[in-house]
């Protein structure tokens, strides 16, 4: 794809000009990833995160993903995980879930995602982990009880949304009254006030924000080599590798590292 389809294409999606073809194009696009792109080193999709700071602990053979590990332990850091039923939402190949059930003790893990082939992928990659399930479902209509969860992730999905206010509402619905919901996406700046306006829905309270652009930054440039690597295997797909997977020079580092696109991280708690 050329730079200039590509750009069309970004500002198309940053009008949000065609939101629910833009939800199920993106859908296309992570069933096709997940069919031909099966290593199984790879369990994550984010942009990743690396905070100033002494080092959270990792076990050695997940050192490797300590980038896109950090936007997960974050997301969770101080949260009452121990015990805690968690979902999250927009799970991907699974590792975001597959560390919170290693590492921090809950009684479940369940990861959600849209796209049928990569949940496939994720319970392949992740089946050795216990207290971990996959589930096919969408985000604007979650398929579980009212109040069934005491935490939800959400890390780098809601762009993909058609509706983030009913997904935001469903998030509080499925809650339980005290539940956390923990959230991290970018957005271009000029739409960062209509993600609060999204994000403000019956039910749930805003508890702490956090501006993660630099950190972002951080881990992306950190990802360089091992993400050329990968793109270099892409043969037909490179350009569109190099945009997906914001390496350096691509549209959306640009952004993050000149302040156009902010990454932000934001809590609400559930209210009773
Ligand atoms: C950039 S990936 C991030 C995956 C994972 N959170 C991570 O950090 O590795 C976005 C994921 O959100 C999923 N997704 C997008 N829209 C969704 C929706 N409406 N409902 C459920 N999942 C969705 C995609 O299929 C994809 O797996």
């Amino acid at each position: 794809m050329s730079r200039s389809v590509f750009s069309n294409v970004l500002s198309a999606v940053e009008r949000g000009a065609f939101p629910r073809t833009q939800k199920w194009a993106w859908r296309g696009v992570y069933n096709i990833l997940s069919r031909f792109w099966r290593d199984d080193d790879w369990r994550f999709m984010n942009y990743g995160f690396v905070a100033g700071g002494a080092p959270f602990p990792l076990h050695a053979e997940d050192e490797p993903e300590r980038a896109f590990i950090g936007l997960y332990h974050q997301a969770v850091e101080g949260l009452p995980l121990a015990g805690a039923r968690v979902l999250e939402i927009g799970s991907g190949r699974g590792g975001g879930s597959r560390y919170i059930a290693r590492y921090h003790a809950p009684a479940s893990v369940t990861g959600l995602d849209y796209s049928p082939e990569t949940v496939r992928l994720a319970r392949r990659l992740n089946g050795d982990t216990t207290s971990l399930s996959f589930e096919i479902g969408d985000a604007e209509r979650l398929p579980f009880a009212d109040g069934s969860f005491d935490v939800i992730v959400n890390i780098e999905s809601s762009h993909c949304y058609a509706n983030v206010p009913a997904f935001a509402s469903e998030a509080a619905r499925v809650l339980a009254p005290g539940g956390w919901f923990t959230f991290a996406d970018m957005r271009p700046k000029g739409k960062l006030a209509e993600l609060d306006r999204q994000l403000s829905v019956p039910g749930l309270e805003l508890a702490a924000e956090r501006n993660l652009s630099a950190g972002v930054v951080a881990a992306l440039d950190a990802a360089e080599a091992r993400k050329r690597e990968r793109i270099g295997r892409a043969r037909l797909m490179r350009r569109f590798m190099t945009e997906f997977s914001g390496a350096q020079g691509s549209i959306l580092y640009k952004g993050l590292a000149g302040g156009g696109v902010v990454y932000v991280a934001r809590r609400y708690r559930k209210t009773a």
